[in-house]
């Protein structure tokens, strides 16, 4: 059954923990998908794990879109939420209302992706308007790597916590079904776990968060330029991988590939 917003209030409700990875593919979001992950995020995070770039800005919408659609073949149970990337939302609500809208009726999502505190809280409000449903994403903002002056951990100060916790609220009042938090100090994130209706999915955030999302990349060893702390690597495919690729050259090198199995008569 395919996940959907309900599904992620019920789960607040019912304190169960909502669980997301990001997949930027038709074969990693089946493998997402098949593993029972509620939601897949197609992160503007494949700028980096996938196309190799320093940070998330230089993605552009019709490389998301292509993402998206293989990513919504795949996904048979898992909600498909695309990250709006940066400038497809910062210059216009008429802007961000198109380019929202293609990720639903070209892409597939079931829903969309945006970073940003107060200042989109009218982006926000205009998407859900026109029903598409909006998760926002709080703390450290990756398309604000310039201002931020790098990938830092936010809300430390008195002034800047109580910001990001006003900014929460401003957000699921605008309309926001769910929020990521991503590296914030944990007793932040409970805090404002516990002050909002709906659900804080964390990343860096601790574990109060209702539900947690990683990059799968950093799940999967396939990431090696660097592993935030926040991140946990579960098994190290880059690795399998090369050994796999290595034992195929030498049989092709000793000629013990393709055997007579691999071979028509
Ligand atoms: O792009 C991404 O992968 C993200 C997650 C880290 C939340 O925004």
């Amino acid at each position: 059954m395919k996940i959907t917003v309900n599904d992620f209030y019920r789960k607040k409700q019912a304190a169960e923990k909502i669980t997301m990875l990001t997949a930027y593919d038709y074969p990693t979001a089946q493998m997402v998908d098949e593993a029972g992950i509620d939601a897949i995020l197609v992160g503007d995070s494949v700028s980096m794990v996938v196309q190799g770039i320093a940070n998330t800005l230089p993605v552009t919408m019709d490389e998301m879109i292509y993402h998206t659609k293989m990513v919504a073949r795949a996904a048979k149970n898992a909600m498909v939420i695309s990250d709006m990337p940066y400038m497809s939302y910062h210059i216009s609500v008429e802007d961000a209302l198109r380019n929202a809208g293609r990720f639903i009726k070209e892409g597939g999502a079931q829903a969309v992706k945006l970073e940003g505190g107060r200042e989109v809280a009218g982006i926000v409000a205009a998407l859900t308007r026109a029903e598409i449903p909006v998760m926002a994403h709080i703390g450290l903002t990756p398309q604000a790597f310039h201002r931020m002056g790098g990938f830092k951990v936010q809300g430390r100060s008195k002034e800047a916590a109580e910001r990001i916790f006003e900014d929460a609220r401003i957000l699921e009042d605008a309309g926001a079904f769910s929020i990521v938090v991503e590296a914030v100090p944990a007793e932040l994130a409970t805090q404002i776990t516990k002050s909002l209706a709906i659900p804080t999915i964390g990343i860096g955030a601790g574990v109060e968060c209702d539900g947690q999302v990683l990059v799968l990349h950093d799940l999967l060893g396939l990431f090696e330029r660097f592993l935030p702390k926040f991140a946990k690597r579960y098994v190290n495919l880059k690795e399998l991988g090369v050994r796999a690729i290595q034992e195929y050259k030498k049989e092709v090198e000793d000629g013990t590939f393709p055997g007579s199995e691999h071979s028509f008569s």
